[in-house]
């Protein structure tokens, strides 16, 4: 049976790593504070006047190259993502420019669109794109593009402790056999969206000297509530996508929770009850990269053969809207 899965993945962070250490000196915070309540030891973060668009062309290209394809065999571009490059024209537009796509089947008509659906974006787009494959496409590329170091208020403890810039792609496309996404599951409970907001800058309150001045466009966040949001929505989730892929928690090979908070991995473990080894991790090293996050714990667990072909892999989400959802996957 032929069916829509992934062909290849790749990932790309920036260069620049700020340890903990490094933000003792800049908020009243410490190592030993961040890396007991979160887990987070360092994360990457784009230096002043460095280009995301870059990131989300070389992630692309990593997933190309590992399905075998060539840029000009792309035929959609989706980017799931909380920061926007550019307000108009979509970061997808960038993206898809640098990656140069001239000579394929579609040529310079390649189209493209965002997808704002939180932290959450990446399962979201994996789904559209599922769906776009149903209808006529071959190879999709979805592009999990960050740089949240551009919103964050460096001067707030609470919220620039967390966050970390990177991008993680993957190409889309039909698999055979037992392999391919089996199913999966998206929500949202919209009531709850303000526990995660940029206020200024839309047509609400549009930019101006006093949105700035008010620190309005930075990423607000009631955390204690978040927390205890994300661990309930990526549990249900994960075992409704489970039942609707008929196959059990035990038989599955790896969890890919997005990596928000490593109490938050460990409490969706627990109650799972699933054993910690079956965990992807990367927060440690990266933050919470929002939609990236996933992919690149796929990247990672793919370069270093962790993850395998055959595995069944269970990929779960949660983040601003509030959205939430999971996709059980054969790779
Ligand atoms: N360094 C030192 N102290 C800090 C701090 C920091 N970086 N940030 C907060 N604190 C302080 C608080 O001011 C508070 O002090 P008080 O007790 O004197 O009032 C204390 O630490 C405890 O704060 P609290 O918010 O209760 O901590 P917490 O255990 O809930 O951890 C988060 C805070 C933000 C790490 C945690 O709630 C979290 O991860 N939430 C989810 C966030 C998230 O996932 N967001 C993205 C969604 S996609």
């Amino acid at each position: 049976m032929a069916r829509p899965g992934i062909l290849g993945v790749g990932a790309s962070v920036p260069e620049k790593r700020l340890t903990n250490h490094d933000l003792e000196g800049m908020v009243s915070t410490s190592d030993e504070w961040i890396t007991q309540r979160t887990g987070i030891r360092e994360r990457r973060i784009l230096r002043e006047g460095e280009d995301p668009t870059v990131l989300g062309i070389e992630a692309a290209q990593g997933a190309l190259t590992a399905a075998g394809l060539g840029a000009e065999e792309v035929e959609l571009v989706i980017t799931p993502s909380n920061v926007q490059i550019m307000p108009v024209p979509g970061s997808s537009a960038l993206i898809l420019s640098g990656l140069r796509v001239r000579d394929g089947p579609r040529a310079n008509h390649v189209p493209f669109f965002d997808i704002v659906a939180g932290c959450t974006g990446f399962i979201y787009a994996l789904e559209v794109a599922r769906h776009m494959l149903y209808g006529g496409y071959r190879h999709i590329l979805v592009i999990g593009l960050e740089a949240l170091s551009r919103f964050t208020n460096w001067q707030e403890r609470e919220t620039c402790v967390l966050f970390g810039d990177g991008a993680g792609a993957v190409v889309v496309g039909t698999v055979e056999g037992e392999r391919g996404i089996l199913s999966s599951y998206l929500a949202a409970e919209s009531a709850k969206w303000p526990l995660l907001q940029v206020e200024a800058g839309g047509t609400q309150l549009p930019a101006s000297r006093e949105t700035v001045a008010a620190g309005q466009h930075f990423l607000k966040m009631e955390g204690r509530g978040v927390f205890e949001e994300a661990v309930r929505m990526m549990e249900e989730a994960s075992l409704r996508a489970l039942e609707q892929a008929h196959v059990t928690k035990e038989e599955v090979a790896w969890y890919v929770p997005h990596q928000a908070n490593l109490r938050i991995l460990k409490a969706f473990a627990r109650r799972l009850n699933i054993p910690w080894s079956k965990v992807l991790v990367n927060i440690d090293r990266y933050g919470n990269t929002s939609t990236a996050s996933i992919p690149l714990a796929l990247a990672e667990a793919v370069r270093d053969n962790r993850l395998r072909k055959g595995d069944l892999v269970v990929l779960a989400g949660f983040g601003a809207g509030v959205t939430y959802g999971a996709s059980v996957i054969r790779w």
